[in-house]
């Protein structure tokens, strides 16, 4: 199968989302580059979560498109766009309280791939390989995220921080092109947040593309290549950071909200 491997690997194109009177997002346009880490910033209330919400397909937009990896995916299903590389996390971790935090990750993703890879041919050893396969994929995540002794702990045990990090493990199972995160260091401990970003740093060298909502500026600067300013629904601004910051506009939205 031909793959457009070339052009932004995420483009939004005039997308809006109107509740009622509300223009919680007012024809926004801008692009994700391959193997970047894009920054979507902006006081309160500007439409970030609602625009990552559209990206991600768990809100369907009232106009404008979406493209992803060269693909119309406008109207494409949240589960079918996870399939195709790009997935999300929530503002709020969610995780399975009951389970395991090795078997939260473990249920994220493997179905799809087993039947893939294992299914057909190979039958039950085949399955138990690739069961194998996953175990050793997840602990090297827990690993990465130095939660490799909480393994075995029920993850309605974990810490608020623990849990975020266990929702972006999840994400990562499955094995996703573009991760969008909806202010992932909220409520992170300053060293769990330092450690996240080294995280995420590592992600992207390994050639994962980020689009990032956050509200600490430090993070954005350290992270992201372009970032993208929003403020009423609309884009003010996009630029680097060390950029924006003399921005008189953005300063400004930013006193202002
Ligand atoms: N489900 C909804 N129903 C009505 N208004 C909403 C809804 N979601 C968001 N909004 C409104 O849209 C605007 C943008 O919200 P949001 O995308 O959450 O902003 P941000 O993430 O930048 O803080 C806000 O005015 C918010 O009140
Ligand atoms: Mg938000």
């Amino acid at each position: 199968m031909a793959l457009a491997a070339t052009g932004p690997l995420l483009e939004v194109d005039h997308l809006e989302k109107h509740y009622g009177g509300v223009r919680a997002v007012d024809g926004i346009s801008f692009t994700v580059e391959r193997g970047s880490i894009t920054g979507l910033i902006g006081p309160n209330g500007a439409g970030k979560s609602t625009a990552l919400a559209m990206i991600g397909g768990f809100v369907q937009p009232s106009g404008g498109r979406i493209r992803f990896d060269g693909v119309d995916i406008t109207g494409m299903a949240m589960h079918a766009r996870a399939r195709i590389g790009l997935v999300r996390t929530f503002q709020m971790a969610r995780v399975f309280g009951n389970l395991t935090t090795l078997e939260n990750l473990l249920v994220a993703a493997p179905r799809q791939r087993g039947e893939r890879a294992a299914g057909v041919v190979g039958g039950r050893r085949a399955w138990r390989s690739q069961e194998k396969e996953l175990v050793s994929e997840a602990q090297a995540m827990l690993e990465t995220f130095s939660m490799a002794q909480k393994a075995n702990d029920l993850a309605g045990t974990l810490s608020g921080g623990q849990k975020r990090a266990v929702e972006i493990m999840r994400a990562l199972m499955m094995q996703p092109k573009l991760l969008l995160l909806d202010e992932p260091m909220a409520g992170l401990s300053p060293s769990l947040s330092r450690h996240l970003e080294d995280v995420l740093l590592k992600l992207a060298d390994g050639g994962l593309s980020l689009l990032l909502v956050e509200h600490e500026l430090e993070t954005v600067d350290k992270l992201c290549g372009k970032v993208v300013v929003m403020a009423q629904g609309k884009v003010l601004s996009e630029g680097r950071m060390s950029e924006l910051r003399l921005s008189r506009e953005v300063q400004d939205a930013y006193v202002i909200g």
